[in-house]
């Protein structure tokens, strides 16, 4: 067993950054339990690299307190370093060298002797599949390994806590996947995951909580299924052939799966948010049904899908209005 002083991870209370007039993070309060993965969600320009760097003790906080296993950020910058790792969205290996070099070179950094950086090294370029590309130079990486030699890189000393700011952003799905695997890895040796991304999906499959801010603000906080209930199990996307069906199209579903109907700009789309109560699987059987009315009422379907809710969902969902884009709010 780990000594811990507190089962919190992290606790923040009225955290704030500000840039000049930008209240990057805005009064944000988080407690982050021991032993688990805990999702951040947002869009871009949400706050979620801010406060990670606040947490790493890479930026000091314009107001608040955070803790990291019970030690101030500011007043015990140096333990809280000692407990943290930080893989960011901008990754710090050296393009230059190889996989190998780069792990043994921050082994020795770290403290170990030659012979031990080098099994360690080993060990973790196998465990993440990156044996073959061990005598590769990083730039040569594909993006998917490139992740996976960042997180290595922050994992060889077993931090107890694991900061992963979007670490499967642009990634295709077989190396987001990877990624996710190494997740599990890690957490299941004991260190405390904070993951930060837009994917409600990513969250979902590996956070057991999952808070989403906005514009530096926490909007919605609690377990994935928590999160979905408040916003719906799912989304039923429908694209007809003509668009002069859509006003059928649309009691059809209304009537069939009880909810709000929305019309997309694209004159043939329809959207519906399915019944948060339900299960995944009631929700897959009503959206059947749905399906097969809309086919009994004469109405040519070209594509028909049930889907988890995506990010700008959950936003409309919890705030009335799209997720915004550091663009847009600029
Ligand atoms: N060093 C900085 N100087 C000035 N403004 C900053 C700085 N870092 C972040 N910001 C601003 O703070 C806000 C939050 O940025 P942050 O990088 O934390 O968002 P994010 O949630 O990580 O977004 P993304 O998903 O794009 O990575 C943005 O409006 C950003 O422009
Ligand atoms: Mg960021």
């Amino acid at each position: 067993m780990r000594k811990r002083s507190t089962d919190l991870a992290i606790e923040t209370s009225g955290l704030v950054k500000t840039f000049g007039d930008n209240r990057a993070v805005d009064g944000l309060d988080l407690s982050v339990p021991a032993g688990t993965v805990y999702g951040v969600l947002g869009p871009n320009g949400a706050g979620k690299t801010t406060a990670v760097r606040m947490l790493a003790t890479l930026l000091r906080p314009d107001g608040g307190e955070a803790r990291v296993f019970g030690h101030d950020v500011v007043r015990e910058a140096d333990t809280v370093r000692g407990l943290v790792s930080l893989t960011g969205q901008y990754a710090s290996v050296d393009e230059d060298m190889t996989g190998m070099e780069n792990l043994i070179l921050l082994g020795r950094l770290l403290g170990h002797a030659k012979p031990a950086a080098r099994d360690r090294a080993a060990q973790l370029l196998e465990a993440f599949g990156l044996t073959e590309a061990a005598d590769r130079q990083v730039k040569n990486y594909s993006g998917g390994m490139r992740r996976r030699i960042d997180i290595a890189a922050s994992i060889l000393n077993t931090p107890e806590l694991l900061f992963l700011d979007e670490p499967t952003t642009g990634l295709d799905p077989r190396s987001r996947s990877q990624v996710w695997d190494i997740v599990r890895i890690v957490v299941a040796h004991g260190t405390t995951v904070l993951l930060t991304t837009q994917y409600l999906d990513e969250a979902d499959r590996l956070a057991g909580r999952i808070a989403v801010i906005d514009h530096g603000r926490l909007i919605a906080e609690g377990t994935p299924g928590e999160l979905k209930s408040s916003v719906g199990a799912g989304s039923v996307h429908v694209r007809l052939r003509d668009p002069a069906q859509r006003p059928e199209a649309e009691r059809v579903l209304a009537r069939e799966l009880r909810a709000q109907v929305y019309l997309e700009a694209d004159p043939v789309a329809l959207t519906v948010r399915v019944n948060g109560e339900e299960s995944d699987r009631a929700a897959a059987e009503q959206a059947a049904r749905a399906l097969s009315e809309l086919a009994a009422s004469g109405i040519v379907v070209d594509d028909f899908s049930l889907g988890q809710p995506s990010l700008d969902e959950v936003f409309l969902a919890l705030t009335d209005r799209p997720a915004t884009t550091e663009e847009a709010a600029a």
